[in-house]
C-alpha cells in the first residue's frame, strides 16, 4: 500500500517536485494526498495543482491561536487519510497540538550538518561562519528548531572561494536526491 503523505511547505518548492517526481517514477511507494501551506503567493502551490495534488491552505491568522490553527490542520490531515508528514521548507515552529497527534510521523530536511546551523538560514550561516564542510540533515520533527532526532546526513564540503550562490545549487541538489531515498527506505522498512 502507498504510504498518504502531506507536504508542508512555504516557498519554492523544489523539494516538494524531487518528491513527487520520485514517486511518479515510482522510487517511493506512496502518494502525496495534501500540500499544506501557510502563504498563498508561493510557487510550490503551481507546483501542486499541476500535479492535481490538492493544497490546504492553513491561514494561521485567522484562528484564535497557534493550538486552534493546528487542531483545525490536524482535522484536515485526518479526514484526508494523511500518515505521514514531510516539512520541506515550512517555515513555522510546530508544537505538541499537531506532533502529538503525529508521533514520529514528521520528517524535516534541512540544509546543513545538524545540530551545527539550525534556523532559517543554515546555507548562508555555514558559509559566514568560513567552515570547511557543512551538509544536509533529514530529520524527526520535535518541537524544537531542528533539534529532532537525526535520520540521515550528507557532508557537503565547501570549497575554497566558492561562492555562496554555488553552494547553495550543491546542497539542493544533494537534498533532491537525499530526501525521496531516504524516506524510500523508511517506508520499505515499515512494511
Ligand atoms: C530547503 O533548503 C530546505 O532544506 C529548507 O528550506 C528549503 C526549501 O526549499 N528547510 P524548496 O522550497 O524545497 O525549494
Amino acid at each position: 500500500m502507498n504510504t498518504k503523505l502531506a507536504i508542508f511547505a512555504s516557498g519554492t518548492g523544489t523539494n516538494f517536485v524531487a518528491l513527487a517526481d520520485a514517486i511518479a517514477d515510482q522510487q517511493l511507494p506512496a502518494q502525496v494526498v495534501l500540500l499544506v501551506v501557510d502563504h498563498l503567493d508561493i510557487a510550490v502551490i503551481d507546483r501542486a495543482r499541476e500535479r492535481q495534488i490538492p493544497v490546504f491552505y492553513l491561514d494561521y491568522k485567522s484562528y484564535a491561536n497557534k493550538q486552534a490553527a493546528e487542531l483545525a490542520l490536524v482535522a484536515e490531515l485526518q479526514a484526508t487519510g494523511v500518515e505521514l508528514i514531510l516539512l520541506a521548507g515550512y517555515m513555522r515552529i510546530l508544537t505538541t497540538t499537531l506532533l502529538s497527534a503525529y508521533p514520529n510521523r514528521v520528517i524535516n530536511i534541512h540544509p546543513a550538518w545538524l545540530p551545527n546551523f539550525p534556523g532559517r538560514h543554515g546555507i548562508l550561516d555555514a558559509f559566514n561562519a568560513g567552515v570547511t564542510e557543512t551538509g544536509v540533515t533529514v530529520h524527526y520533527v520535535d518541537d524544537g528548531i531542528d533539534t529532532g532526532q537525526i535520520i540521515k546526513q550528507v557532508a557537503v564540503p565547501i570549497e575554497p572561494h566558492e561562492d555562496l550562490a554555488t553552494l547553495e545549487n550543491r546542497i539542493h541538489a544533494v537534498e533532491h536526491e537525499l530526501y525521496p531515498t531516504v524516506l524510500a527506505q523508511l517506508i520499505t522498512t515499515e512494511d
